[in-house]
């Protein structure tokens, strides 16, 4: 099916965004569509994100489809990615975004249940996304992947050893990516993007931590952060909007910071 274009930044582009029911993923999603993409919005939660695809629809009219999508699973990819490149008539940018933090663990006490997850969600799933995307992002290239890593791929924290390595692991295998695609000459590129805390769900057990109270958890969590505050979902979904359009024809292989400056002390 051909969806009638919109202006805007990534005009024309067809997005597909992983864990799209999420903070992070709304915020890209109604960003995306606004500056003229079409959407493929997919999540393991069903509900959510076919309630996302309807509010995008509402701001703009046909931009957006919704499928449900478990990333650790490639028979998912397979389907997914075949529907979503039937129904918006090609595909030129995958957004991996999906991503789980576990519970904090010391390594004594710490599973190989949580780092199976953890990789299968976080890491292995970049692969699996660029793997079975990649034969229609070289054929509506220009092209873009875009890979949600995190701080925590490029800085450690007692307790977070999955999350750490599993993001540390999408950092460098972006840049596998961007190496292959360029010595291909598919111009696909791939560059990743490592925000520090920003409001979304996955901020939970931080609430939690601080006895069900989010301004204080945020307050607590921006003590290290030099301007002083938690990130917005936009602060992220700016970076993305950047690396999905043709304005980064010449940036590959890159890591974007979102951190307030963290990772600047
Ligand atoms: N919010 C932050 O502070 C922060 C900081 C750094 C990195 N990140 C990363 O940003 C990305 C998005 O996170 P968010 O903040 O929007 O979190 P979120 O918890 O709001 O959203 C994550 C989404 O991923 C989905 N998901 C979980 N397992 C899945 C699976 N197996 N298959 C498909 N979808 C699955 C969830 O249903 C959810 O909708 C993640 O990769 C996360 O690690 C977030």
């Amino acid at each position: 099916m051909s969806v009638k274009p919109r202006p805007g930044r990534v005009a024309g582009k067809k997005v597909l965004i992983t864990g799209a029911a999420g903070g992070l993923g709304e915020a890209m999603a109604f960003m995306m569509a606004r500056e003229g993409a079409t959407l493929a919005l997919t999540d393991i939660d069903e509900t959510r994100v076919a309630d996302l695809a309807w509010r995008v629809n509402v701001q703009t009219p046909g931009s957006a489809f919704a499928y449900a999508h478990d990333v650790a699973s490639e028979d998912d990819w397979a389907r997914v990615i075949d529907a979503a490149a039937a129904d918006l008539g090609g595909l030129s940018v995958l957004v991996n975004n999906a991503g789980v933090g576990g519970p904090l663990a010391f390594v004594e006490q710490d599973t190989v249940e949580n780092w199976q997850r953890q990789y299968e969600i976080n890491l292995r799933s970049v692969m699996l996304g660029a793997k079975h995307a990649l034969p229609h992002l070289r054929a509506a290239a220009p092209a873009s992947i875009v890979n949600i890593s995190s701080i925590a791929g490029l800085a450690a924290a007692p307790g977070m050893g999955a999350y750490n390595a599993t993001k540390a692991g999408v950092w460098m295998y972006t840049k596998t990516l961007a190496l292959e695609a360029a010595k291909a000459d598919w111009n696909v590129r791939c560059n990743s993007v490592h925000p520090v805390f920003i409001k979304t769900p996955i901020l939970d057990p931080f609430i939690a931590m601080a006895g069900g109270d989010p301004d204080k958890a945020a307050e607590r969590l921006a003590r290290g952060i030099p301007l002083k505050r938690i990130g917005e979902p936009d602060d992220v979904a700016y970076c993305v909007l950047y690396l999905a359009s043709d304005e980064s024809k010449f940036v590959t292989g890159s890591e974007f910071k979102i951190d307030g400056g963290m990772t600047a002390q």
